[in-house]
């Protein structure tokens, strides 16, 4: 559909001998062998998203103590206008790129609004999950079959370096529902820098950051009482055993959520509840856990704008606009290329 990007996709995938399914299928594989085996042990919380996961993260956004998405979708509406002004080309057109877009709620009133205000553009979504991707191209073909859509599956670093194609006319990149959150202050000033690479003078980059507040309000948002965060947590240990014929019991492992009030960071764990020895065949391993070992899931970031201000400027990034909910739980910026 679109002009500029698949060329180059499909000249990555026909060069590189593997095609992009079995590419994620040998980094998830890596990954878990160098996560499992390191100490402490980790996983990253990109796995979590698969069917399975994308179901519990939906359920997750719509639990009353998950502000985060209610206040990006406050924000959004009430800004509707001025984002989307801001968002404007002044000739030809724009590529609307949205990593992350899962189920796309908070960006369909950004789209809505462009649609109904003539602006031309190619909205492009990108995720990590082949199945969220699916889902959004039908559910657009069909809410806004006026919109020009072009889809794709792939991780935030791989992307980057081809986001570079979009110089032809305005870019405007969208990283929503504080995703950045998931990468330590030195990867995200990485990946906020080699987006800074990809824009030119007139490009924006729209980005959602979840605020610091009352700790115990983050607590509760990653530790609800029915246990959809746990099982979204546990999820990666069902794919490991669904995918690479792992055996974990996901019974014997508990969720457990911290925060430090001190430096913004929520962190996601999977303790042992005993000893154990895990095989997973297709990794020819087996992996022991002592009793109350850990695996480090996850971790979600809180900011504040000295932070913000503080990513942006070591990245080479300039605050055009910040836009916040009433409680200022949550805020998105706009940011430019600062000029050198
Ligand atoms: C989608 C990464 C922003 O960290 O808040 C929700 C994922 N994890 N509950 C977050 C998540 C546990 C979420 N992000």
């Amino acid at each position: 559909m679109a002009i500029y990007w698949p060329k180059i996709g499909k000249i990555t995938t026909t060069n590189n001998f593997m095609d992009n399914k079995t590419q994620r299928d040998t980094t998830f594989k890596k990954e878990v062998l160098e996560g499992l085996s390191s100490f402490p042990k980790y996983l990253s919380s990109k796995y979590f998203y698969d069917k399975k996961g994308d179901k519990l993260f939906q359920e997750i956004m719509a639990m009353p103590t998950y502000y985060l998405t209610k206040c990006e979708f406050d924000i959004i509406s009430t800004n509707t206008r001025e984002i989307g002004e801001l968002f404007r080309d002044r000739e030809n057109g724009l590529d609307l790129i949205e990593l992350g877009a899962g189920d796309g709620k908070k960006t369909k009133v950004l789209l809505k609004y462009m649609v109904e205000n003539n602006f031309n553009f190619v909205y492009k979504p990108i995720d990590i999950s082949e199945n969220a991707v699916e889902l959004l191209t039908q559910n657009l073909a069909s809410e806004m079959p006026n919109l020009s859509v072009d889809a794709e599956i792939g991780e935030y670093f791989q992307v980057l370096e081809r986001l570079k194609v979009f110089d032809k006319r305005k870019k405007v990149i969208m990283v929503l529902g504080s995703n950045i959150g998931n990468l330590r202050h030195p990867k995200a000033i990485e990946f906020l820098s080699k987006l800074k690479d990809t824009m030119l003078p007139d490009d924006l980059l729209f980005m959602g950051f979840d605020q610091k507040k009352n700790p115990q309000t983050i607590l509760d948002a990653y530790n609800d009482k029915e246990g959809i965060t746990a099982a979204f947590n546990k999820n990666i240990l069902t794919r490991i055993n669904r995918e690479l014929s792992g055996n974990f019991d996901i019974e014997k492992f508990t969720h457990w959520e911290s925060y430090n009030p001190e430096t913004g960071t929520a962190k996601s764990f999977l303790v042992a509840t005993e000893a154990m020895d895990i095989t997973i065949d297709k990794l020819d391993t087996t992996i022991h856990f002592n009793k109350w070992e850990t695996i480090h899931t996850e971790i979600s970031q809180k900011y504040n704008d000295e932070v913000v201000g503080w990513l942006a400027n070591q990245a080479g990034l300039k605050i055009e606009s910040v836009f916040a909910d009433e409680r200022r739980y949550y805020k998105n910026y706009a940011f430019s290329k600062a000029q050198d």
